[in-house]
């Protein structure tokens, strides 16, 4: 129908400027169909290098920036040293590493705080747990501007489709508990070298542990999808090298050791939520 459409337009083109060719009205046809056709959007790296952006793509590149530099541009709301990307792998670009094209699948409900979240919300929990920070507004610039940027990832998935590869694998039952004296001799013979022997992180490779690194609510301190981040993305560079097993026993080891406690416990934030209602 809509290429009937066009065909008709394009003769009529052709009626009312006789001079023009059938070939040249026929070019333009083939053009017309074209046309329609969804463009893939520029790439992140492309936007980078441009001098001028619309409003758009601006929050889409400042969204960008709080993901790999959140020590930078998301300094505002951040408590430890860890980045967005550290854990959202590639820039929430990879699958099996929480990737970050999932608009098409807010609002959602949540367990976690047994509400329906919009994407503002996740974002803003993220501060608080994975990066032990501050919940930002929901208004601000930041989770605007992450917002903007997930939905840019989000381009050409299905709304209300789990996009291939969301969140991490959910490893198969072993059978075996978790056993973090195994974890510890994993943990220094695979991971050490990266992480530091203390779990510290050292330069190029984030905390796993101690009081920079992500909290107790957060999702990487669940063992069992620890575990299947691990197993799918570490050691960097050898993934999916490690037994299911070994996997989940490191990350018990790791979650075993001393972070920041879980905020949803802590005295003091009731007391500032009951005075401020800055936190939901
Ligand atoms: C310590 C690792 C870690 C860091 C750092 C981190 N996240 Fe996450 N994030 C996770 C995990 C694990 C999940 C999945 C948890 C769940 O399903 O409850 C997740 C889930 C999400 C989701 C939902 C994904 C989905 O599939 O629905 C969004 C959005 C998100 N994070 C945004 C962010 C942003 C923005 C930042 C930086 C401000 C950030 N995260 C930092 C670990 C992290
Ligand atoms: C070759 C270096 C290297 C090795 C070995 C390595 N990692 Fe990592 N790991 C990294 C880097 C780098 C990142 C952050 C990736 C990024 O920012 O793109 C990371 C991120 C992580 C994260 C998410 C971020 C955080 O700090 O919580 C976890 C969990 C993790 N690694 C666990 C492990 C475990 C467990 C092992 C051993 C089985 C391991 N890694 C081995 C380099 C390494």
């Amino acid at each position: 129908m809509n290429n009937l459409y066009i065909l008709l337009n394009a003769l009529g083109y052709r009626l009312i400027n006789p001079g023009l060719s059938l070939t040249a009205s026929l070019t333009s046809l083939c053009l017309l169909s074209i046309a329609p056709v969804a463009a893939e959007p520029l790439a992140v790296e492309a936007l980078l290098k441009r001098g001028y952006l619309d409003d758009y793509h601006s929050n889409v590149v400042f969204g960008y920036r709080i993901v790999t530099e959140t020590e930078k541009y998301g300094a505002r709301y951040t408590g430890n040293r860890l980045r967005c990307s550290n854990c959202h792998l590639n820039a929430g670009r990879q699958p099996d590493a929480l990737p970050l094209n999932v608009a098409g699948m807010y609002p959602k409900w949540r367990s976690k705080n047994g509400r329906r979240n919009g994407i503002g919300l996740r974002i803003r929990e993220c501060f608080v747990y994975s990066l032990d920070g501050i919940m930002p507004p929901e208004d601000s610039p930041e989770v605007l501007a992450v917002a903007a940027y997930i939905s840019y990832l989000s381009h050409g998935e299905v709304i209300g489709n789990a996009p291939p590869g969301r969140g991490v694998p959910t490893l198969p039952d072993t059978g075996y508990d978790p056993n973090p004296a195994n974890g510890k001799a994993i943990y220094v013979a695979r991971c050490s070298a990266c992480h530091g022997e203390d779990g510290y992180g050292k330069a190029g490779a984030p905390p796993l542990w101690g009081m920079d690194s992500f909290n107790g609510g957060a999702g990487m301190a669940d063992v069992h999808r620890a575990a299947g981040f691990i197993w799918a993305n570490m050691p960097l560079g050898s993934e999916r090298s490690l037994t299911h097993q070994d996997a989940l026993d490191v990350s018990a080891y790791i979650n075993m050791q001393i972070r920041p406690g879980d905020p949803r416990k802590s005295k003091l934030l009731k007391l500032f939520e009951s005075i401020s209602g800055l936190v939901e």
